[in-house]
């Protein structure tokens, strides 16, 4: 049982696209470990390491259906410093709403395609964007709230710092 080769194309362009999401996630981070706010720095560290794992669901699904992988370049984030933490947060969470889209791309075809196993792979992908978004909407708020007070920035920083995975 084979994947449509558009399908297959999108898929693997996805495991390029969530290297992307790390490699920005990478960048937030080490700009954060420069900065007074630790708590941000090991959120977005644990971010990317999320990223990787999400790369590593489509090479793995891809290569366990005997499906050719294709390399290709990971593009380079926008920007290695940012504004504030809100600066930072907000270009996160306008990141995840552009993964959805990718996703959601992919699954329409996927579903246009007839292949349902890969839409039954993506829907993980779905939930998980929801919450990708909600978790970074989520800070997006809270910093918001906070404006320039630096106590309760530092605030958000130790809520941040609370992740654990
Ligand atoms: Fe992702
Ligand atoms: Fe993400």
């Amino acid at each position: 049982m084979r994947i449509p080769e558009n399908v297959l194309k999108l898929l693997n362009e996805q495991f390029y696209n969530e290297l992307y999401a790390a490699h920005i996630y990478f960048a937030m981070a080490a700009w954060f470990k420069r900065s007074p706010y630790q708590g941000f720095a090991s959120w977005m560290q644990l971010q990317y390491k999320e990223e990787m794992e999400h790369a590593m669901k489509f090479y793995d699904y891809i290569t366990e259906r005997d499906e050719p992988f294709a390399t290709a370049a990971v593009k380079k984030p926008e920007k290695d410093v940012f504004e504030s933490p809100l600066d930072a947060f907000k270009a996160a969470y306008a990141h995840e709403q552009l993964v959805t889209s990718q996703i959601t791309k992919i699954y329409d075809l996927a579903n246009e395609e007839k292949d349902w196993v890969t839409v039954d792979f993506l829907s993980w992908f779905l939930k998980e964007q929801c919450e990708e978004e909600h978790n970074t909407r989520s800070f997006v708020r809270a910093l918001e709230f906070a404006g320039d007070d630096k106590n309760l920035i530092f605030g958000v920083n130790h809520w941040a710092a609370k992740r654990a995975e």
